[in-house]
């Protein structure tokens, strides 16, 4: 319930937040929400939203250092990575400043303040941008507050929140120099409710003054996904005349996987008498190819070779000559791959693609057991 000293406590505490040094940020910085807002605070330090600095995530560090970009002092990523930085505009341009491990704004990633003033998304070419309101502590929310922040002002007036979708100023989609799709992008992405199913309303208070019951999920937003991964996507077995099909169903309204560093492999086996007596590995993958016709990370790609992600509301059927017997068990399981790529070039000079070896331990996301009786 509402405690006129706790409150009392808390404005102490947020004015020593606000002391000379941390004050010229733009951005209230994310530790002071942690006091009246701690299990959303929780959820989201575990979120690559709070890690996707470079100084947090090493693989975006690394990607980094390789490109021209890093040589020129330009932190262009910073636009999605580091944007609550309070020298954003310096910071993405030419000139050698980079990244500061030492400047708090720029360790705050996707902060909670930056999140909640998107008053708007701009359509760019090369990817979109945010546009961010001008009022330092009124934030944009989806439900009208039961009661009022000493901290903040709550706005709900903002289209984006009540459609559930400020994500695609950064997810939209963002190609490189060569115009090749580095995540890729869906027509109509706006028009996506993002929050319905990445952030769902889990249990436990949204803040320490009243007790809301439930809370928007803060956390992994692909975790959340994960978890319940059979109500977007599914596997449907059935035998044919001349053997049997397999559906992969997607109700995601976004490609299915949403960039080509990752795969969906789909592994279909029959078994009979425990033992393997048909195996079919089927790929969904997006493989880019750079000047050399050597297989390329998307920042250096210039060609795409194969693109066969699911497509949003897909369902793709793959039919199998082979006749079952009673008794066999036909296995069908889709898993999240690393894969690694063997390039054909053709006497014109095309690349396609040999072959597909995958190069880690499967993380399985769905699978299904159909026995023939
Ligand atoms: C002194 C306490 C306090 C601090 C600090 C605080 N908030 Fe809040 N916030 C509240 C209260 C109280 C509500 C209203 C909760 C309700 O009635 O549902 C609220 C509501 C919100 C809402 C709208 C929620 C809704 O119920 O619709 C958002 C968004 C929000 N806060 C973001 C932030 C962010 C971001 C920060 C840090 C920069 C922050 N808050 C810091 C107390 C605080
Ligand atoms: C338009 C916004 C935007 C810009 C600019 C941007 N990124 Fe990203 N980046 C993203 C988003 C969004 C994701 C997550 C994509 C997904 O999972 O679908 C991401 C993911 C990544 C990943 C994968 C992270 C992992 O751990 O798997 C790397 C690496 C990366 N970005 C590097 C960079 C680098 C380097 C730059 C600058 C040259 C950059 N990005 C610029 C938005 C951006
Ligand atoms: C109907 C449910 C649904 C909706 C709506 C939805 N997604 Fe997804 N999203 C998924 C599923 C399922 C996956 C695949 C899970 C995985 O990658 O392991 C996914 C994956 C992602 C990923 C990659 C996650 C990872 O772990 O690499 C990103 C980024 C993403 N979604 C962003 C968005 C954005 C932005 C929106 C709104 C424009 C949106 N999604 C709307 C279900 C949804
Ligand atoms: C990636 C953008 C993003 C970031 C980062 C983010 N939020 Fe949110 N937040 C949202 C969206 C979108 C909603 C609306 C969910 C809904 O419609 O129910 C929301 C809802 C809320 C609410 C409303 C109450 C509820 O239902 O939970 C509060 C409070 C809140 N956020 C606080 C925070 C705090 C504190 C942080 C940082 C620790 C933070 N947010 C970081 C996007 C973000
Ligand atoms: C200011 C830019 C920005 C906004 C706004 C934003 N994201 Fe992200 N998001 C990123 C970046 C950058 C990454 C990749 C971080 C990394 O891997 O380094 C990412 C990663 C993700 C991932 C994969 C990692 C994970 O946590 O599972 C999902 C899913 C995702 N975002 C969903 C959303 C959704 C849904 C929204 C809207 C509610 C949203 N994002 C808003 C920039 C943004």
């Amino acid at each position: 319930m509402f405690k006129s000293r706790d409150i009392f406590h808390r404005i102490a505490f947020l004015l020593l937040l606000t002391l000379p040094g941390w004050a010229n940020e733009l951005f209230s910085l994310n530790i002071t929400c942690k006091e009246c807002h701690p299990t959303i605070y929780q959820e989201y330090r575990e979120s690559m939203h709070a890690k996707a600095t470079i100084f947090a995530d090493e693989i975006h560090k690394k990607v980094w250092e390789l490109l021209p970009f890093s040589q020129r002092g330009e932190y262009s990523c910073g636009y999605c990575h580091t944007p609550a930085a309070n020298n954003l505009e310096e910071l993405v341009k030419a000139n050698g400043i980079g990244p500061d491990p030492y400047n708090p704004t720029q360790n705050d990633a996707i902060g909670c303040a930056l999140c909640h003033r998107i008053s708007d998304v701009k359509e760019g070419k090369i990817h979109n941008f945010n546009v961010i309101s001008k009022k330092q502590r009124v934030y944009f929310a989806r439900k009208k507050p039961l009661v009022e922040s000493p901290f903040h002002k709550v706005d709900i007036t903002n289209p984006l929140y009540q459609k559930g979708n400020n994500c695609t100023g950064c997810h939209g989609h963002y190609s490189n120099d060569h115009g090749i799709q580095i995540f890729t992008s869906t027509p109509n992405l706006s028009k996506i409710n993002c929050v319905e199913c990445h952030m769902p309303q889990m249990e436990g208070s949204s803040n320490t003054l009243i007790d809301t019951k439930t809370h928007a999920y803060h956390g992994g937003f692909g975790k959340i996904v994960k978890q319940n991964i059979s109500k977007y996507l599914n596997l449907q077995i059935r035998t044919t005349q001349e053997g049997f099909e397999i559906d992969v169903v997607s109700r995601v309204p976004h490609i299915v996987l949403t960039t080509p560093l990752k795969s969906l492999y789909l592994s279909v086996d029959v078994v009979r008498k425990n033992q393997i007596v048909f195996h079919r590995p089927e790929f969904f993958v997006r493989a880019l190819s750079d000047e050399k016709g050597q297989i390329a990370i998307p920042w250096f790609a210039r060609e795409v070779l194969i693109d066969t992600m699911l497509e949003p509301g897909e369902k793709r059927t793959f039919a199998y000559k082979f006749k079952l017997q009673k008794g066999d068990r036909v296995t069908a399981i889709l898993s999240k791959v690393l894969l690694g790529y063997e390039v054909d070039k053709g006497i014109d000079g095309s690349l396609s693609i040999k072959k597909i070896k995958i190069v880690n331990k499967p993380e399985p996301l769905l699978s299904r057991v159909f026995l023939i009786k």
